[in-house]
């Protein structure tokens, strides 16, 4: 018998040592028992981070929605597989059982396969957090198709560079999208997008706002009808363990944004086990991610964990704030939610309204609380566990990230202690490492440096789509034979963990990853900008904010600067999207410079956050004089 549900913290540590002496027949057991294969694997493990190359499962044959649909079919045709609740609190919510699931499913791929989809295809899928957007990505697997989801509140320009980063030739979308109060003109989005993505054929829409839309004649096309048409029977493609099963696009210290390749079998096993096991998931019980299906989050822990599974998972159209903050608690009293997974920053603005709506509701159901995204402080950590969880419901602090495809370091409920800010102990199989800056392991306890892993878990991203070359050098190249994090963290006493954040360029703004360079590119752009230099200060609600440093051209010297701040923030808006709109911008002479003319922000990040007396050696910068006039003119 596997390890599938570990019950006891002694368990936890027997189970963890022999995932790390014996990993391949570990996995093996796990992904034997536990899933549904078409053919089984020839060898567990081939792997080599100096390439770097990792396959998991290979020579196994498998399709993933056979193991989050058609395997529960049996027992649990009219279960709730996706429970969808609206934006509008007035609008019934939906319950969409397995049977049905696997019905739409299956319309939606013949859809596309009558679109002319075929296995290896990309899709491109933007559409907002309606059951659609689940059901798509499910039919892409079904067919093999690889889908690239988009957050559906990226800009045009985010969005045209992702379709052609890998090549879509069909885009799903939907008339628009509801949040809160406002409504929004996602088909507007996507046809500005496609003026500049020739390699799209055909854009299929989902109606769910009733507006009055533009249909491009010969490329665009109602969904529904289509659907109508089609058979509710669609064989499942037989995939290859490492076939791809999507592209998710996330935030580089440099350049364009990296399309992470996750393939199908590692993932598949790695996102259910790490399911089951951190929310500590029991047959009846209603599980409710808050993110959005855009993120691994939502890939992972809305759609693919809880569904192989066999779980009933929340789909949240709306948003915290509507119609009024109390919204989250509304849900999980209506629905009787057991699991609640939500970021931090969520956490903080819905603490920032006290305790009267949240004594407003039952909330005795939940059993298990999740955090992510970016650490969590204490006050929020503290709000969370004793107003939120009433101090039964343990606190899940899971660090992880789009690459990691699943869960990496968390405390199991009810089997880990919880302790305040920390993501507590690795998972089982996750091997961290931390480093030092020499690039020597640091042993023991009470340490801090680099986080890496030290060895492979099923579910890592294998690629960034079309640059390998990036890939090895972002993640394997800093130290020799691990995968470097990027993230900072120290190990205390007893071996917990605490993540204490990015140690490169990436900001992570209300829980988005957000590279500089290409905020900073976006602002270039700008006639009057010479120059920027975008940097992350701490913010109450959203945890980080960003701080910019313009320095103008002499064209802009007599612009007036509170028009040229909204200039540079719609510019932002319109190549990034509106979460990555500068808080700050301080127009400056200047920029601090390293003699090789490399921009310091290392101070500017210690001004932005008002740590002036601890800037360190200035004298060696080129420009020493242009710090003091910095702090002088500080926002
Ligand atoms: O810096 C870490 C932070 O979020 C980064 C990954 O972001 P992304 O790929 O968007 O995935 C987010 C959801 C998995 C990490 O490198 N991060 C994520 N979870 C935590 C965290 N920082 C501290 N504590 C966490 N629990």
């Amino acid at each position: 018998m596997s390890n599938y549900h570990i019950k006891h913290l002694e368990e936890y540590f027997q189970v963890y040592r022999k995932s790390i002496r014996e990993p391949e027949n570990f996995w093996a057991e796990i992904a034997e028992e536990h899933f549904l294969w078409r053919k089984k694997w020839d060898k567990v493990l081939e792997w080599d981070f100096t390439k770097p190359a990792i396959k998991w499962f290979q020579g196994a044959q498998l399709n993933i929605t056979e193991n989050c649909i058609d395997r529960h079919l049996g027992t649990r045709a009219n279960k709730t597989a996706i429970l969808f609740e609206p934006n509008n609190p007035e609008e019934p919510a939906q319950h969409i059982t397995y049977k049905q699931l696997s019905e739409r499913v299956n319309q939606f791929a013949n859809v596309l396969k009558e679109q002319g989809v075929k296995k290896g295809d990309r899709v491109c899928i933007y559409v907002p957090m309606i059951p659609e957007l689940a059901i798509a990505t499910l039919a892409c697997a079904r067919i093999g198709a690889i889908h690239s989801v988009v957050f559906a509140g990226f800009s045009s320009a985010a969005l045209s560079s992702r379709i052609n980063d890998s090549d879509c030739k069909l885009v799903i979308t939907s008339d628009g999208s509801f949040r809160g109060k406002k409504s929004i003109d996602l088909k507007g989005i996507v046809d500005e997008a496609l003026e500049d993505c020739a390699g799209v054929k055909t854009v299929l829409v989902v109606k769910r706002i009733n507006s009055d839309i533009h249909m491009k004649e010969g490329r665009d096309q109602w969904l529904q009808p289509l659907l109508d048409k089609a058979s509710k029977e669609c064989i499942a493609e037989t995939m290859e363990a490492e076939d791809p099963l999507f592209i998710l696009y996330t935030s580089g210290s440099t350049g364009k944004p990296k399309g992470m390749v996750h393939t199908t079998a590692g993932y598949m096993v790695y996102s259910a086990y790490t399911f089951k096991n951190a929310f500590q998931y029991q047959e009846n019980d209603v599980y409710w991610c808050t993110a959005d299906i855009g993120w691994i989050t939502g890939h992972s822990y809305i759609v693919y964990g809880p569904l192989a599974n066999g779980a009933t998972t929340v789909l949240f159209e709306g948003v915290p704030s509507y119609p009024d903050f109390g919204r989250f608690w509304e849900i999980v009293q209506k629905h009787k939610v057991t699991q609640f997974y939500t970021a931090p920053t969520a956490i903080r603005a819905l603490a920032k309204h006290g305790t009267e709506l949240v004594d407003q509701y039952d909330l005795s159901t939940l059993k298990v609380l999740g955090s992510v995204g970016e650490p969590i402080n204490e006050e929020a950590w503290h709000w969370y566990n004793d107003t939120i969880g009433k101090k039964k419901s343990p606190i899940i602090d899971t660090w992880w990230q789009t690459e990691t495809g699943g869960i990496m370091i968390t405390p199991i409920p009810y089997v880990t202690p919880t302790k305040p800010t920390y993501a507590t102990l690795p998972f089982i199989g996750v091997q961290p490492a931390l480093m030092d800056e020499n690039g020597q392991e640091l042993k023991g306890n009470q340490v801090e440096g680099r986080l890496c892993i030290k060895f492979p878990w099923p579910s890592m991203a294998r690629t960034i789509w079309g640059n390998h070359k990036r890939y090895k050098e972002t993640y394997f190249s800093a130290y020799e034979n691990m995968y470097f994090t990027g993230d900072g963290a120290l190990r205390d006493e007893v071996g917990y963990y605490r993540i204490t954040g990015r140690v490169d360029d990436v900001i992570i703004v209300s829980g988005h990853n957000l590279g500089t360079a290409p905020i900073e590119d976006a602002i270039n752009e700008h006639p009057a900008v010479a120059e920027s230099a975008i940097v992350g200060f701490p913010h109450d609600i959203k945890g980080s904010a960003l701080y910019g440093y313009v320095t103008l051209k002499d064209i802009g010297e007599s612009r007036d600067h509170n028009n040229l701040r909204k200039e540079i923030n719609q510019l932002i808006t319109d190549r990034i999207g509106p979460i990555a709109k500068l808080d700050k911008i301080q127009f400056s002479e200047g920029l601090p410079k390293t003699r090789s003319g490399k921009i310091m922000r290392r101070i500017l990040r210690k001004i932005a956050s008002n740590e002036m007396d601890n800037l360190g050696d200035i004298s060696t910068l080129l420009n020493p004089e242009v710090v003091q006039n910095i702090i002088e003119n500080k926002l």
